[in-house]
């Protein structure tokens, strides 16, 4: 195989602005087929992005078709399960977007299928892929800040922002088929930056995921969450996340026995004015800089800062990546690369599922009024509040 044959089903918001454009760049990716739910809508997309074929019935795609090697499923949430399971059933490798699902056992029936016919299974958890967060987690890795003992991530951003300006539907809002919002939306991706970042396991969880801000005419989901992380290492964990400030703000912090790093990812704002910044205890000359901060620190002194001192000032370093290529660019080449290569995926169905494992924990949490231990015992079953899980397919 020298091309890896796609096919994306849900062509809305984030199929056009992400997944489209990055298989498109992409050149051992190729594009076969579109499929919507809504005829107009995988049609219109198989025309601009060059899709051989479209269709409005997931099944009879799969059915049909016998030239596609993987699917990403872009759809909402409460079909992921069903969707993916029957592309695993028919052979092809899988990208499902997050959350991977609304509750612990959908998410667990998807790895357990995929595992089965042995394709592989990626989450689409970009922030992974961000530039700053790879160079955060490479850092850490490397020891330049020492041992991570507390972390925090935050995404603050209003309905509105998407739901208004890019969604193509309006299930965000449905409760009973998104099956959450600050918690399973934005959440989601915090959740799985601080685990990864912090290279450990969620040990047990408390939090609270509530609607504050809109109307029940509005959504029934939640609009805010705080939660505290305990992880297998040791370390402590703390998201916050809402869907109510009027401006987006979101910061990763992470703080080590030897230094601090924060990210921001994909927002910036006069407080936090680059998206990356890092502080280091040690003691570097020039020569022993890790690369990153080398190529990438702007220097406070003028120019020939480095040249001046022959150990590197112990300051706040502002770290500016470039933008491109971007996040989803390098999502898609990597699961490709994963494919062609026969390599793991960087986010894992295992580590999308411990992450819904996380959310369903929480809400149990605001039931039990305590710490919530994980893994869930096995056969406990956790949907959030007003979720309508759909009958299986299969
Ligand atoms: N990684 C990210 O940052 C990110 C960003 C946006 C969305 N997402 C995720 O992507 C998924 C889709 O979100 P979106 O914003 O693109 O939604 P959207 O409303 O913009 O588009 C959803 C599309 O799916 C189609 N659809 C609905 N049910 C279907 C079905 N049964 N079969 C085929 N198509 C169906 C709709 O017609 C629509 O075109 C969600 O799981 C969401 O959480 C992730």
């Amino acid at each position: 195989m020298d091309k890896v044959r796609f096919a994306v089903i849900g062509c809305g918001s984030i199929a056009e602005i992400a997944h489209f454009p990055s298989l498109a760049q992409e050149e051992a990716a190729q594009l076969v087929a579109c499929c919507d739910l809504n005829a107009e809508t995988a049609q219109k997309a198989a025309g601009k992005w060059g899709a051989a074929a479209w269709y409005s019935d997931y099944r009879q795609m799969l059915d049909e078709r016998r030239d596609l090697d993987a699917a990403i499923i872009a759809t909402p949430n409460n079909v992921h399960r069903n969707q993916a399971v029957a592309a695993a059933r028919a052979g092809l490798h899988v990208v499902v977007e997050k959350p991977l699902a609304a509750t612990n056992y959908e998410a667990w029936d998807i790895v357990r299928v995929c595992r089965e016919e042995g394709v592989k299974l990626m989450v689409g958890c970009d922030r992974r892929f961000w530039t700053h967060n790879q160079w955060a987690k490479q850092l850490i890795d490397e020891g330049v800040i020492g041992d991570v003992l507390m972390t925090r991530a935050s995404l603050h951003e209003h309905w509105h922002l998407y739901q208004n300006n890019v969604a193509h539907t309006a299930f965000r809002l449905d409760a009973a088929v998104s099956g959450g919002a600050a918690l399973t939306d934005t959440g989601a991706h915090a959740i799985d930056l601080l685990t990864w970042l912090t290279g450990s396991r969620v040990k047990r969880t408390v939090g609270i995921a509530k609607r504050l801000a809109m109307p029940a005419g509005y959504t029934l989901n939640d609009d805010t969450v705080w939660l505290l992380l305990e992880y297998e290492n040791g370390s402590y964990g703390c998201v916050s996340c809402n869907r109510f400030s009027p401006v987006v703000s979101q910061a990763t912090e992470l703080y080590g026995t030897e230094g601090t790093i924060f990210t921001a990812t994909d927002a910036t704002n006069p407080f936090q004015s680059s998206p990356m910044a890092v502080y280091s205890n040690r003691d570097y000359s020039f020569e022993e800089l890790p690369q990153i901060l080398k190529d990438y620190r702007w220097p406070q002194h003028f120019w020939v800062e480095d040249h001046i001192d022959a150990h590197v000032p112990k300051r706040w370093m502002p770290i500016m990546p470039p933008r491109r290529p971007g996040n989803y660019e390098r999502m898609t080449a990597h699961f490709v690369s994963c494919i062609l290569n026969d390599t793991q995926p960087l986010v894992s169905g295992e580590d999308g599922a411990r992450a819904v494992e996380v959310m369903c924990a929480v809400i149990k949490s605001m039931e039990t009024d305590g710490w919530v231990e994980l893994p869930l015992p096995p056969g406990e079953r956790i949907a959030p509040p007003h979720y309508q899980p759909l009958p299986y397919e299969d």
